[in-house]
């Protein structure tokens, strides 16, 4: 398919051809390229797409050639579950969640990951690397492991939750932890991975990982039967997730698969709302820094890398965005498995926190649909509920099983 990349900030436009990464005169940080079609060449029909299928079902609207290398592992075709109860009970029209904690490595970025191993084979590369809080880094390792010819090095805090940890050394990648913050992990892996010619699989830098993230938004849109939703609320920490979200309605809009883009909510931490500040001081949208401080690890950003894009697709979208407290998010991870059997980790649950404090300056009302992104499996990080949950052992004999039933039932 034909495309071109274009600077989120000056606009240049190039062929792919002659650049790699970002726009050499904006820089790394401000130059983020968008790749953009020219529509009228796409033909599509609603026809086409299945609320099942995986992400690939999109290629027609993804910057691909023809005979492009597909993982073995099914990434997106996540559901989108709608619980009426909970809509009743918030006040809402409608409320549904897209789950992406059934991908393959249990998140959302699997679907940057297999676009960037497309890529990275399309480009002849045999190694590609990434930083990472940890999600991108699991899931590259997972991906790469069923791609033969590609090797993945990864560059991760080493603190980053255990489990995702694991989950890149079983995978068997190369992983590299660095005793620091993401934010330092990802400017030593640029400096090392273009030391050593590797293909970067580093969030906002790549292009192309955003056009596999927005096929989470374009499974929305097929699975709503084309009506979207007035609202979609996604966790933000470098705000690709985010462009990537509003890119796929916005493309599905081009092609007149969907006739508008919903207004896109972004919810970060309150201790890591880099983005968030950035949006509010309005336009020209000049990059703030800060320290990172919040239980949801994923979100840890304090250097957001995809901010422009973030912030110029968000107030497209006529959308904006909102912080949440640590303690706002544990309880909405502990409602959303408790009342509806969704386990989020804490990044993924931070949209239900912001839906519900919005709820409550009334900016999201009754006739609503919203849509949230759970982004991670609550498996990922059990850190703070782990904290919060006492578990009394109970001595395997009747009467000491039923006394201890007695305190939860009452009988
Ligand atoms: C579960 C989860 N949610 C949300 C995000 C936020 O994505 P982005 O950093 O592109 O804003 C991430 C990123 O790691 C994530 O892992
Ligand atoms: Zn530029």
């Amino acid at each position: 398919m034909r495309y071109k990349l274009r600077c989120i900030s000056c606009g240049t436009v190039y062929d792919p051809s002659e650049v790699e990464y970002t726009c050499p005169k904006c820089g790394p940080r401000k130059g983020t390229l968008e790749v953009i079609f020219d529509y009228d060449e796409i033909k599509v029909s609603r026809e086409e797409f299945s609320p099942e299928a995986d992400m690939f079902q999109f290629e027609k609207l993804l910057p691909l050639p023809k005979d492009y290398y597909k993982v073995p592992l099914k990434v997106g075709g996540t559901p989108l579950y709608e619980f009426p109860n909970t809509a009743e009970k918030l006040g809402l029209n409608r409320f549904l969640v897209k789950y992406d904690g059934v991908n393959p490595t249990a998140s959302y970025k699997d679907r940057a990951s297999a676009m960037a191993i497309a890529k990275a084979t399309e480009k002849g590369y045999k190694i590609i690397y990434a930083a990472s809080t940890g999600n991108a880094a699991s899931s590259l390792s997972g991906l790469t492991a069923a791609t033969p010819h590609l090797k993945s090095v990864i560059f991760v805090p080493v603190r980053a939750p255990r489990p995702k940890i694991v989950q890149i050394k079983v995978f068997g990648a190369t992983l590299v932890a660095i005793d620091g913050s993401y934010d330092q992990a990802f400017d030593i892996s640029m400096k090392v991975g273009e030391k050593m010619g590797w293909y970067s699989r580093n969030s906002a830098i790549n292009p192309y990982l955003l056009e596999g993230k927005k096929t989470g938004a374009m499974e929305i849109a097929v699975q709503m039967g084309y009506e979207v939703p007035d609202y979609v609320l996604v966790g933000v920490g470098d705000g690709t997730v985010i462009s990537g979200i509003y890119k796929g309605f916005y493309d599905m809009y081009k092609v007149e698969l969907i006739d508008r883009v919903p207004k896109i909510i972004g919810v970060q931490a309150e201790g890591a709302d880099a983005v968030k500040k950035v949006f509010d001081k309005g336009e020209p949208f000049e990059p703030i820094d800060m320290e990172a401080s919040t239980i949801a690890d994923s979100i840890a950003v304090g250097k957001p890398r995809d901010v422009v894009k973030a912030c110029r697709y968000v107030k497209a979208s006529g959308g904006f965005y909102v912080s949440v407290s640590d303690e706002e998010i544990i309880e909405a991870q502990v409602e959303l498995a408790s009342e509806m059997g969704v386990f989020a980790e804490p990044a993924g649950a931070a949209p239900y926190a912001g839906l519900k404090k919005l709820l409550k300056i009334g900016k999201v009302g009754k006739d609503d649909v919203v849509v949230i992104a759970v982004t991670g499996n609550g498996l990922k990080d059990i850190r703070a509920l782990e904290k919060k949950f006492d578990i009394t052992p109970v001595s395997p004999n009747e009467e000491d099983v039923l006394d201890y039933l007695k305190k939860v039932f009452d009988f």
